[in-house]
């Protein structure tokens, strides 16, 4: 298949090609869209086949699901059972913006948008590109992240173009994410609600308004065999690059010295300016140390980075878990495939 690049910076000048992507959209078809937080790759939610469609452009598991974008907190209603007050609560708060909230579905949104299950994923994003293309469109979209299955998220549309050209009718280009990780996921269908994956909506955020919000015990932990996920997406291992990743706790000067005994073509992930403390070894940064924000936004594009540097091997820098610092370390957790070695601490490696 032909791929149309289409460039929309300014809603009113590209009006035009937001036109031609929607008509795509409403005719059952894939584009790729910007978000504030990684690109998706949308189709019409409502459509069984168009949703099928998405799995199969990303090599994705039919039995994950898709997130389900929304113009406004209304356009939810025909999709769901019922929508509790805690759901207008969390849309007057933290709408448009990075987070989904999961309730029951009602019998609009085929099974192959929710990957089989009785629930629905529900997104309303503040890329004004995003809303505007669910506007025209006329119809709720389905959207995973336009990745490739495995690989890390994309986060400009060179990442799209890289993975999904040929395989997507149009990539919307509408510049870089601002935000570089996917949104908070939380659960109103269990009680106490619970945060599935952490995102730029922090723990905190979330308990002003949901006091006895939880973190469920699968987003910093790797789930036995066979156990019961969550949310399908904890069982796949996730945004990984090709090099074999382990995370490293420890102050900077330990882990220079642990670096210091590995072979020369053995990578780092590290924070900005601190290159020069791992001499010869090949370094990538992401963002800066006690700034979870710049290392959520650089994250995604330095995974890929280390693909292109053809690195087998990376030890990355970790920052302490806290904020937005939770939705970097379980994408970090996901991309080493849960190795972590504590210097002068035990090593866990399961
Ligand atoms: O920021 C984002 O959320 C991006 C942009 C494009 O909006 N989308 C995104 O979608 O990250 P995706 O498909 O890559 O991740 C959705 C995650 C998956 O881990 C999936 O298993 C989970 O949300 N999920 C979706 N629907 C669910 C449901 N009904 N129950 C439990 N988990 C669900
Ligand atoms: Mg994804």
């Amino acid at each position: 298949m032909e791929t149309s690049i289409y460039r929309v910076f300014d809603i009113e000048q590209d009006a035009a090609a937001l036109d031609r992507a929607a008509a795509l959209l409403r005719a059952g078809r894939l584009v790729v869209i910007p978000t504030e937080t990684v690109y998706g790759l949308a189709a019409d939610a409502l459509n069984p086949s168009a949703a099928s469609a998405i799995y199969a452009a990303k090599g994705r598991p039919s039995d994950n699901p898709l997130i389900v974008h929304i113009a406004d907190p209304e356009q939810a209603r025909p999709l769901v059972k019922r929508l509790p007050d805690a759901y207008f609560a969390l849309a007057e708060r933290f709408w448009p913006g990075p987070m989904t909230v999961i309730l029951e579905k009602s019998a609009r949104v085929p099974y192959e948008t929710s990957g089989g299950l009785e629930t629905v994923a529900l997104r309303m994003p503040s890329h004004p590109v995003a809303r505007e293309l669910i506007r025209r469109a006329g119809t709720p979209l389905a959207a995973p992240s336009a990745n490739l299955s495995g690989s890390p998220s994309p986060t400009c549309a060179g990442h799209c173009i890289q993975d999904l050209t040929g395989r997507v009718d149009a990539i919307i280009d509408g510049g870089s994410c601002t935000v570089g990780v996917e949104s908070t996921v939380l659960t109103l269908c269990t009680d106490p609600p619970a945060i599935l994956r952490p995102g730029a909506v922090t723990l905190e955020m979330l308990r002003e308004v949901l006091p006895d919000i939880r973190l469920d015990p699968g987003v910093f932990a790797h789930l036995p065999d066979g156990a019961k996920a969550a949310s399908p997406g904890m069982k796949y291992r996730h945004y990984a690059p090709k090099a074999r990743v382990v995370l490293l706790w420890g102050t900077l000067v330990q882990f220079a010295a642990y670096l210091e005994a590995q072979p020369p073509g053995c990578g780092v992930l590290c924070f900005e300016g601190e290159q020069a403390r791992f001499g010869g070894h090949p370094c990538v940064t992401y963002g800066r140390r006690d700034d979870p924000v710049s290392q959520a936004q650089a994250l995604f594009g330095a995974l890929r980075r280390i693909d292109e540097l053809g690195l087998t091997s990376v030890y990355a820098r970790v920052d302490s878990p806290d904020g937005v610092g939770q939705a970097v370390y379980n994408r970090l957790l996901r991309a080493a495939g849960f190795t972590e070695i504590r210097l002068g601490w035990e090593e866990s490696a399961t």
